[in-house]
């Protein structure tokens, strides 16, 4: 976690591994997303996992392909989430997944090529009336899959949570009670 930033700080305060726990949280204030079992994909160091414990009593699952320190009361899948196999679907999938190196323009076709992953699993795993949120980062090819959302949504709303540094590129795709099965 970076240090010297107010988030970070207020995240690390509040016992939090990271500001994501912050950013997911300021999410969930603002639309009250986070609902029954919920699957987090990009989970490590964890800090969306803590803050997700403590939003739902359903069952809470993550998945990272780096390791993560147990948080009480989680499952954590080692792996690739695309290489997942589950049985059960979820009421609310959130990912954070994104490319760890420095976002260039080569780094922002590959956040791309995962943001469409990610979508392929929200349509396997997500419940009918389900909510899914995805960090996106903002490039000209991303337009398709944002509107590819509004098909599957009763509300798709792009967002920009306070904890999420205004330099970069990243936002939030928030999209509320899934219509349509696959
Ligand atoms: C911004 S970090 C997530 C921060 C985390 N949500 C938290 O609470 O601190 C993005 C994560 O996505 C993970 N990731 C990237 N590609 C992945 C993939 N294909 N499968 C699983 N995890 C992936 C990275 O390992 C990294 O930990």
């Amino acid at each position: 976690m970076k240090k010297g930033d107010k988030y970070s700080r207020l995240a690390l305060r509040q016992g939090y591994r990271s500001r994501a726990a912050i950013k997911l949280m300021q999410i969930n204030d603002e639309f009250n997303f986070v609902k029954g079992d919920v699957i987090d994909l990009g989970s490590a160091p964890g800090g969306c996992l803590q803050a997700l414990r403590n939003l739902t009593n359903g069952k809470v699952v993550g998945v990272d392909e780096r390791p993560v320190k147990q948080v009480p009361g989680t499952e954590f899948y080692h792996q690739k989430f695309e290489t997942l196999n589950l049985l059960q679907k979820f009421d609310t999938i959130f990912s954070d997944v994104g490319p760890l190196t420095k976002l260039n323009e080569v780094d922002m076709d590959k956040a791309l090529e995962l943001e469409k992953d990610v979508v392929k699993f929200m349509k396997k795993y997500l419940k009918t009336n389900g909510n899914f949120v995805m960090k996106f980062f903002v490039c000209e090819g991303v337009k398709g899959l944002l509107d590819e959302l509004s098909v599957y949504f009763k509300k798709v709303v792009l967002f920009k949570p306070e904890a999420s540094r205004k330099g970069n590129k990243e936002m939030y795709a928030v999209c509320l009670n899934k219509t349509m099965m696959e």
